[in-house]
């Protein structure tokens, strides 16, 4: 496909969440239970990722899967014997959200990455299944706490802009050698700016930004072939980063720093702040929360 035809924005149906990785950083809890089914306050982290992109209008969720990971498919299936207790029991209210997290027919598939080979190899895994159209991909290590939810916000940009569009957050100089760092192109419009480069993990002092790629991604079907003979690169890993600096050379990037507060569960601290943040959040909780934090501390 041209370049031209890309700057017609076709509808993004389709998201990719590569759910293979193996939450090393928060072991042994990950041991046995894919890091992505771990709970934030009484659900999992790919509860709040699926709400997300179903929000943003998405109708197919592609999982990339991996040993290890057979839980994921049947959380969002029926459990029979659990639902007919419930039922049972009268607990309608839990019963009513569990169907709701439901997939419904034929919307979710999976497929396997079956060697950890980095984050641009997993995408590519779902190049089959995504075919030759526009799609976005989350990341299900990181909650956005955001109205509306992050990735309705970038894709609200490329109805605009169409090309490519990329989720970013400020961070820490300290901090960019931990994530992909984007090189912005001439000044910010509002919330979005274009872009000229991007690099995965810069070395301490050579990053062109201190804007970090956080995790959700709107990408021209272009990627896949670009994916396909991508070396390794940082960590020794096929890096979507180095792939999308490639079709960057073809097709417009538009970065967003989007409204709302990222959380990145795949690290102690980071599922610990997400748990405290989104209970204070809560209605039902947020009261009961304040007062076992303030009595956890007074407690030090
Ligand atoms: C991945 C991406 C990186 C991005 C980060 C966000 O890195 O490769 O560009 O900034 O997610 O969390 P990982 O955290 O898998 O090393």
């Amino acid at each position: 496909m041209s370049f031209v035809e890309t700057q017609v924005p076709r509808k993004v149906r389709k998201a990719v969440l590569p759910v293979a990785g193996l939450g090393t950083r928060v072991l042994p809890g990950t041991k046995t239970t894919p890091k992505e089914l771990l709970n934030v306050v009484d659900r999992p982290i790919l509860s709040y990722i699926v709400e997300e992109a179903r929000e943003a209008g998405i109708e197919h969720i592609v999982f990339v899967t991996g040993r290890s990971k057979g839980a994921i498919e049947d959380y969002f299936d029926h459990q029979i014997e659990l639902e007919a207790q419930l039922e049972a029991k009268g607990k309608t209210d839990i019963l009513a959200q569990m169907n709701s997290e439901l997939a419904r027919a034929g919307e979710m598939s999976f497929t396997r990455q079956m060697r950890p080979l980095g984050l641009g190899h997993a995408i590519w895994c779902a190049r089959d299944v995504v075919g030759d159209e526009p799609f976005a991909v989350l990341l299900p290590d990181v909650i956005v706490d955001a109205r509306p939810g992050a990735l309705s916000q970038l894709i609200e940009v490329y109805g605009r802009e169409g090309g490519n569009v990329i989720g970013v957050e400020a961070v820490p100089e300290a901090e960019t050698h931990k994530y992909g760092i984007i090189d912005p192109a001439g000044e910010a419009q509002g919330r979005t700016r274009r872009m000229k480069g991007m690099v995965e993990k810069p070395a301490a002092g050579t990053a062109p930004s201190t804007l970090a790629i956080s995790g959700r991604y709107v990408l021209q079907p272009e990627i896949f072939s670009i994916l396909e003979t991508q070396e390794r690169g940082a960590g020794g890993e096929i890096q979507l980063t180095d792939a999308m600096a490639r079709l960057m050379k073809s097709q417009p990037f538009t970065a967003v720093q989007y409204e709302g507060a990222t959380h990145d569960c795949g690290d102690k601290i980071g599922l610990l702040r997400a748990n405290v943040a989104l209970a204070l959040k809560r209605a039902d909780l947020g009261v009961a929360a304040r007062r076992a934090i303030e009595e956890a501390l007074a407690a030090r």
